[in-house]
């Protein structure tokens, strides 16, 4: 088991398989941000059973968009050794492969979806076309890589007003969507944009027939009337860092032991058994609590 110097016990791996991505929405964080080569496929495979073998129980693929790679398939069939085995992506090209990634293995998808307007999303996305990513949320639903999770990043000036119809959009799907509700991260490109969703939550408690804390991450979801909203506030939360369970690899093989920080970064890239999982567990001993609270 993998356990870090603050007891968090590791449970779950995010590995970005690609920094490129179809889309370049403005206010992205580029999460899995490397420059550099990507992985190989045996690559993957060699880290993801690594951290198996240490008990990481799920696995999330990332990006960039992991969709970009023609060998998304294959990356999703050597990860498919986890309890889960999921993805986020734009979904833009979700609709061509949604029953192939299904048949590999992959457990469900997270789709980013901000707003249902057609030149919003284009302006948002620079360049991107709502209707694909729209027809690969209602593929993934029909192939079963459920439940879909939208993830919509609430932005003042942009979409807070959409997001009661982005409820109604997700009901429509009746229990296999759910819409994640994500406060913005603040970076210097996106920092007028921020909006505390506090107001927002207070509503949806005022309606829920039922309010869960999800373990992980201290997240809200609210069981409304046919369908269930979740609510991501990781600004400036020590609740959010207390109850991390998450480790990331870059998309050129170096493991990030916190998402909001670059500066200690442990490369893996070409270690195998022993010394592969040494190099893990010594990244393990660098996480700290970003928000100590
Ligand atoms: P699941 O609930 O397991 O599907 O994962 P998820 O919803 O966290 O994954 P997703 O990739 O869809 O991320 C949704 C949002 O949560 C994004 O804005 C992420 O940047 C943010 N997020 C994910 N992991 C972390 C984390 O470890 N720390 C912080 N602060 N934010 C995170
Ligand atoms: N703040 C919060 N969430 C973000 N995402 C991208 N950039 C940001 C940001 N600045 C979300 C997108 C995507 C997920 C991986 O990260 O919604 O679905």
């Amino acid at each position: 088991m993998l356990i870090d110097r603050f007891g968090r016990v590791i449970t779950n791996l995010r590995i970005s398989v690609t920094s490129r991505c179809n889309l370049s929405c403005f206010y992205c964080h580029r999460e899995g941000y490397s420059a550099e080569n990507e992985l190989s496929v045996e690559e993957i495979g060699e880290i993801g059973r690594a951290f198996r073998t240490l008990g990481v129980k799920k696995v999330k693929i990332t990006g960039g968009e992991p969709l970009v790679r023609s060998d998304i398939a294959e990356i999703v069939g050597v990860l498919n050794i986890f309890d889960e085995t999921s993805m986020t992506t734009n979904g833009i090209k979700l609709g061509k492969l949604a029953s192939e990634l299904k048949e590999a293995g992959l457990s469900r998808v997270n789709v980013s979806l901000d707003t249902l307007d057609e030149e919003k999303y284009k302006l948002l996305t620079r360049g991107g076309e709502l209707k694909k990513a729209l027809n690969g949320i209602s593929e993934a639903v029909s192939v079963g890589l459920t439940p879909v999770k939208l993830n919509m990043v609430v932005m003042k000036g942009i979409n807070v007003d959409e997001m009661w119809e982005m409820v109604d959009f997700a009901r429509e799907f009746r229990g296999d969507v759910i819409l994640q509700l994500i406060e913005l991260m603040k970076l210097p490109w996106n920092e007028n944009n921020y909006y505390d969703l506090s107001e927002i939550e207070k509503e949806l408690k005022k309606i829920a027939s039922k309010v869960k804390v999800r373990n992980m991450q201290r997240r809200r979801q609210y069981f409304l009337d046919g369908v269930v909203v979740e609510v991501v506030k990781p600004y400036d939360n020590s609740e959010f860092c207390k109850a991390c369970n998450r480790i990331r690899v870059t998309a050129d093989g170096k493991i990030k032991p916190c998402l909001m920080r670059n500066d200690n970064l442990v490369d893996i890239r070409g270690l195998k058994g022993k010394d592969l999982i040494s190099a893990i567990k010594k990244a393990v001993q660098l996480r700290e609590p970003y928000y100590k609270g």
